[in-house]
């Protein structure tokens, strides 16, 4: 016993749990996931899993993402990234919710599975549903070798390394890298976005774990802001664009690992309900990291403050408006927008982490909780 705990000591590398030590790999992950695979020189995307199918994808019709959880969550981040810069209609769908509505999918139809163990019993029925039905079905999975890769006919792995903490983290920021190259890579292929235009992304997107790392560096702010609101009953997260998801995935960890209620809304949506829910009591999450959703944002920020919601707001140094509105900002750095949620999660994933210390939860093994749903 003593043995396997020291093991498990080693493992952690120093870090408190999983969760903490996962948080902390990311910058090397998205190295990981990026080596090899992007040129900022020519501007190129070389993605071995997926060159062969290549011709399908330019062709596909549409494209349907199913997942679970924060799988699901980075498959939303995916649908802004395809359409923007693929310009190919993408549906997002919960894989337990695919399987059951006698889908509408075929040939000429691509299904991108996406899923950090590869097990996941409810994404794995709705590819198999989507390939009995005739549709070329990629699969975005961390665990070689898992289940999802073997049935998919072909994908693109994260490379994240093993993630034990339950809570997702370094597979969400993973995952969207992967998502981000399959859609600069198809822009290109089908000329939606112009090579100097790729280079410039390409460019930006090696410089990502940087900036995750400097977000890294200093989390004095992040772990002031988890002591004040630690016994918080509620929380409320808002973004636009794509920090609508990340809106949603900072919510879903702060509900796993501390047993807080906590929502994601996309900010527009807050006027038509969750808006009656804010008073002085209420810590509200703003995700102002998209530049041409800033001025509908910081209309969000008036309303919520006009009802003493306490701000907590995710920001660049350059924004000082909303740092101006807000009564506490955690600043991240500056990136173009279909890059920000890669950045912008990690003070998200921190927060949760640290109240869930402070409420002296089971930050890696999180009650009621498996890390992965081999069941329907
Ligand atoms: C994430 O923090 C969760 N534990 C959970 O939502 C998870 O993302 C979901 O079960 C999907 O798992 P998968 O990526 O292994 O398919």
């Amino acid at each position: 016993h003593e043995l396997a705990l020291s093991l498990e000591e080693i493992e952690k590398g120093g870090y408190d749990h999983f969760m903490l030590k996962e948080i902390f790999e990311q910058p090397k992950a998205i190295s990981d996931c990026l080596r090899g695979r992007i040129n900022s020189e020519d501007g190129t995307i070389t993605l071995g899993g997926i060159e062969d199918v290549m011709d399908k994808l330019v062709n596909a019709k549409r494209v349907v993402i199913a997942a679970c959880g924060t799988s699901w969550h980075s498959g939303l981040v995916g649908e802004y990234l395809f359409e923007y810069l693929a310009k190919v209609p993408v549906e997002v769908e919960y894989a337990s919710e695919f399987r059951y509505k006698e889908p509408l999918i075929g040939e000429g139809d691509v299904m991108i599975a996406i899923s950090q163990s590869g097990e996941t019993a409810d994404t794995l029925a709705a590819l198999r549903e989507a390939k009995a039905r005739g549709a070329l079905v990629l699969g975005v999975v961390n665990v070689v070798g898992s289940t999802i890769a073997r049935e998919t006919d072909a994908g693109v792995y994260i490379h994240a390394g093993p993630e034990i903490g339950v809570a997702s983290t370094k597979a969400f920021t993973a995952q969207v890298t992967v998502l981000t190259m399959m859609a600069i890579k198809l822009g290109l292929e089908k000329g939606t976005i112009t090579k100097t235009r790729a280079t410039e992304l390409i460019t930006e997107l090696s410089r990502i774990p940087a900036k995750i790392e400097e977000v890294l560096e200093d989390t004095t702010e992040i772990q002031r802001i988890s002591n004040l609101f630690s016994y918080a009953p509620n929380f409320l997260y808002l973004g636009r664009s794509y920090s609508f998801p990340v809106a949603l995935e900072g919510a879903l960890k702060l509900k796993e690992i501390s047993y807080i209620h906590a929502e994601g809304y996309p900010a527009a949506e807050m006027k038509h309900g969750p808006i009656a829910l804010i008073d002085e009591m209420m810590p509200v999450v703003v995700i102002a990291a998209t530049h041409h959703t800033n001025d509908k944002m910081i209309s969000n920020i008036e309303e919520v403050r006009a009802r003493k919601g306490r701000i907590i707001a995710i920001s660049t140094s350059e924004n000082t408006e909303v740092a101006d509105l807000a009564e506490f900002t955690t600043i991240i750095p500056e990136t173009m927008d279909v890059f920000s949620p890669l950045v912008s999660v990690i003070p998200l994933q921190l927060l949760s982490y640290y109240i869930a210390v402070n409420r002296g939860c089971n930050v890696d093994q999180p009650r009621n909780l498996a890390k992965s749903v081999t069941v329907e």
